[in-house]
């Protein structure tokens, strides 16, 4: 893949990226219209580089061709969505769900389900529609939900475990698991602030 390639083959992503963060801004501002409370503490946008696209093809033992990065990598654009609490995880994804023009590709909860690490998130690929003069092409973007808590434990194993050498990785998972116990316990503490809750209860009232 040529830096020229590069350029062209992201354009698009780029597009259906940004119209997912302003789906999301929007969301924020009128979920809890009523609370006067937002979900998001904080939104992410980034584009994968050139040379992270070369190397998970090559991963997957796999060409560097522009067809292959679009045929087999579903997140060259992805959003990460920090929320306060729990509930805002849930409601986000559930109110994405209900956008008619927004397709679900692939859908994984490690927050029902941690991933052994003590990895936590909400990860969803949603397939976006990008109009153009006289067609149109769905994108997919990927976004992952976390809480800060989560965010906290997850963006620091990936800074300390990413490139350590394998000696030190088994007290270092050791470690991780117990940062994701005492990080589980202070959300737990911290759920005991939300006063929005899920959706349908606020609607009930
Ligand atoms: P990828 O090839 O990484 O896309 O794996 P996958 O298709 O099985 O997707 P998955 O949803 O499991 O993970 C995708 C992304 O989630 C990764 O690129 C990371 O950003 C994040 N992620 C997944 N597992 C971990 C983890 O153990 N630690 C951290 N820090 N991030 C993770
Ligand atoms: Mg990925």
């Amino acid at each position: 893949m040529t830096n020229e390639q590069y350029y062209e083959f992201i354009q698009p992503y780029q597009n259906a990226g940004q119209m997912m963060y302003t789906r999301l801004e929007v969301l924020n501002k009128s979920l809890y219209s009523r609370n006067a409370a937002s979900p998001i503490h904080n939104l992410q946008e980034r584009i994968k580089s050139k040379k992270s696209i070369e190397k998970k093809l090559e991963k997957m033992n796999l060409s560097d061709s522009v067809q292959n990065a679009k045929d087999y990598l579903k997140d060259i654009a992805g959003l990460r969505v920090i929320c306060y609490f729990i509930d805002d995880i849930f409601n986000l994804v559930n109110a994405l769900k209900r956008q008619s023009e927004l397709i679900v590709i692939k859908e994984k909860d490690y927050i029902s389900h941690p991933k052994p690490n003590g990895y936590r998130s909400y990860h969803i690929i949603l397939a976006v529609p990008v109009y153009y003069l006289d067609t149109m092409e769905y994108f997919p973007v990927e976004i992952q939900f976390r809480t800060m808590t989560m965010d906290l434990w997850a963006s620091m194993e990936h800074r300390v475990c990413y490139k350590k050498m394998p000696e030190h990785r088994a007290e270092l998972a050791d470690a991780f698991l117990q940062y994701a116990d005492i990080l589980g316990k202070i959300e737990e503490q911290f759920e005991a602030y939300n006063e929005t809750g899920m959706l349908e209860e606020i609607e009930h009232k």
